[in-house]
């Protein structure tokens, strides 16, 4: 609230000039309650709509822009007033804002999902866009405030899709609901005996014979996904890959231009390093391609070309399913590309695309028989620290399955690229300790044993996910899962670990949805 309660705010962002603005506006005799950024916005409000000697309609509106014109940072800002108590002025930058079209009723939030039992109607306001709401109808500004309509956007996700149904936790129902998504991601884009198809994207052969590098930037989850998309993308498109942290990436100045393709992965599409690692390499000339689960979001509207996982809403924090069908498309994707440029003898993708159809019941498969790893969670979940190894494609779901074990469990993990082991980390390995392992390629499997002969020596207690047959070993815990395409196996590797990190954590009693200190959407810095 401003100091004359005339104004109230709910802002999602950081006013980095908060300082200055702060300064400016004690100097005018304002006073500050909290050490809150948001605070300078209400006062800000009412400080310029105290100048303005107009009394029309628009003086509210105009008070907020002039406002919003002195922010400098990333703001999703809601204002109410009870000088207008007909409407709330919203207006957004680099922060997400939905804005639910219902009946005789109006709706907002950050996010589709929280309104999807209000509505499936949205409208998706722009960076610097304002919307005037009233209960039966909304005006929409540029951002000098000239009127504008806006279209309407239908959401076709199914309102019982943000609700458990009679799973215990939104994380337990998402890994159960991989078969599923992974079918919705397939969808029409490929058949047997036929070339894949992209019909929302325009990516020619001409264009794509020209670019000689591909950069994959994503944030966390995204990321590993995108190291997968890598392993298919070199091998089957033999385009060289570069796969980067988008917060690492935005400040690095990296070597793109036009023969670049930039391919950004972000489940909510709403990330703020990875959009503003997207801006950056559009403003170097190179192409991006964004995938995402989230029609309309941020990122699927700034770049070139944008494809949807649709794996449906994603609610707990910890990804699962998006995961699962990030790596699905850029398998497609690969596949896509490798038929275009003719990089790829045909029957090799046609048996990708069969083990690519065979996916979802082998998940079904892994996840009608989940004692063992029960078992196994109900072992280790005292742990202080774990270590998961693996080689190639399987060092890639060691990662992943150390990101969810540290995010749900609150347990120190590392994941290691098995022959990485003898030049440090093995130093940390002693008695008790728990190492994971997945061995999913024939061609790894004497390297990855001899690898993990080296912790059981120091007394490592050890649980190998594989779909190898592997010599009888003294291994603590075998979860077989089934052979596929090494190229696709983080798929179903990754889903053992997924449900480790899911028991650990409710064999601890924490709140599996809601881990500590995260959010399911990073839309700051
Ligand atoms: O929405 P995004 O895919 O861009 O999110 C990226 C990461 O913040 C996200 O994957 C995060 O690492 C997850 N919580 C992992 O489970």
């Amino acid at each position: 609230m401003d100091n004359s309660n005339s104004f109230a705010v709910v802002h999602n962002g950081i006013i980095e000039n908060y300082s200055d603005l702060r300064d400016f506006l004690g100097k005018n005799g304002y006073t500050f309650l909290s050490q809150t950024d948001t605070e300078v916005i209400p006062n800000l409000i009412h400080y310029y709509f105290s100048k303005d000697e107009k009394t029309d309609d628009e003086k509210f509106l105009r008070a907020v822009k002039c406002c919003v014109n002195d922010l400098k940072g990333s703001y999703a800002i809601e204002v109410i007033s009870p000088l207008y108590p007909d409407r709330i002025i919203v207006v957004r930058k680099d922060s997400p804002l939905v804005i639910g079209k219902g009946v005789k009723e109006n709706h907002i939030a950050s996010d589709i999902p929280a309104l999807l039992k209000f509505t499936k109607d949205f409208y998706l306001l722009n960076d610097n866009e304002y919307a005037v709401i009233y209960n039966d109808y909304i005006k929409f500004y540029n951002s000098n405030l000239e009127e504008h309509t806006k279209p309407v956007k239908n959401i076709e996700w199914d309102a019982s899709a943000t609700e458990k149904g009679g799973f215990e936790d939104f994380m337990l129902k998402e890994i159960y609901e991989q078969p599923n998504s992974i079918r919705e991601t397939i969808g029409s884009r490929f058949k047997l005996g036929e070339p894949c198809s992209f019909d929302d994207i325009d990516i020619s052969k001409e264009y794509l014979s020209t670019i000689n590098k591909i950069y994959i930037v994503a944030c966390g989850t995204a990321m590993h996904a995108g190291l997968v998309g890598k392993n298919l993308i070199e091998k089957l498109c033999n385009i060289p890959v570069c796969v980067d942290i988008a917060s690492e990436f935005r400040y690095r100045n990296p070597i793109i231009d036009e023969k670049t393709l930039c391919i950004y992965v972000s489940q909510s599409g709403e990330t703020a390093d990875t959009i503003a690692a997207l801006k950056l390499s559009k403003s170097k000339g190179a192409k991006t391609l964004a995938i995402s689960n989230v029609i309309g979001s941020s990122i699927t509207r700034e770049a070139d070309f944008c494809i949807y996982t649709h794996a449906g809403p994603e609610i707990a924090v910890a990804s699962t399913k998006a995961y699962t069908s990030q790596v699905v498309l850029l398998a497609i994707l690969a596949i896509y590309f490798a038929e275009m440029l003719g990089s790829t003898d045909l029957k090799i993708l046609e048996d990708l695309k069969k083990d690519i159809l065979d996916l979802p019941s082998k998940i079904h498969a892994i996840l009608d028989n989940t004692q063992e790893l029960q078992d196994f969670a109900k072992k280790v979940y005292t742990q202080k620290d774990m270590f998961f190894l693996g080689r190639g494609t399987d060092y890639n779901t060691s990662l992943e399955g150390s990101l969810k074990l540290k995010e749900i469990s609150y347990i120190h993990s590392e994941a290691y690229a098995a022959g990485e082991l003898k030049h440090g980390p093995i130093a940390l390995i002693e008695n008790g300790i728990t190492v994971i392992s997945i061995i999913t390629d024939s061609n790894l499997v004497e390297k990855s044993i001899s690898n993990i002969q080296e912790v059981i020596t120091r007394g490592a207690r050890t649980l190998i996910v594989t779909n190898q047959n592997l010599p009888n070993a003294n291994f603590d815990f075998v979860i077989n899962i089934p052979k596929t395409n090494p190229l696709i196996s983080p798929i179903l590797s990754v889903i053992p670990l997924q449900l480790i990190s899911y028991y650990i954590s409710k064999n601890k009693g924490l709140d599996v949805d809601k881990p500590r200190n995260l959010a399911k959407s990073v839309t700051v810095e």
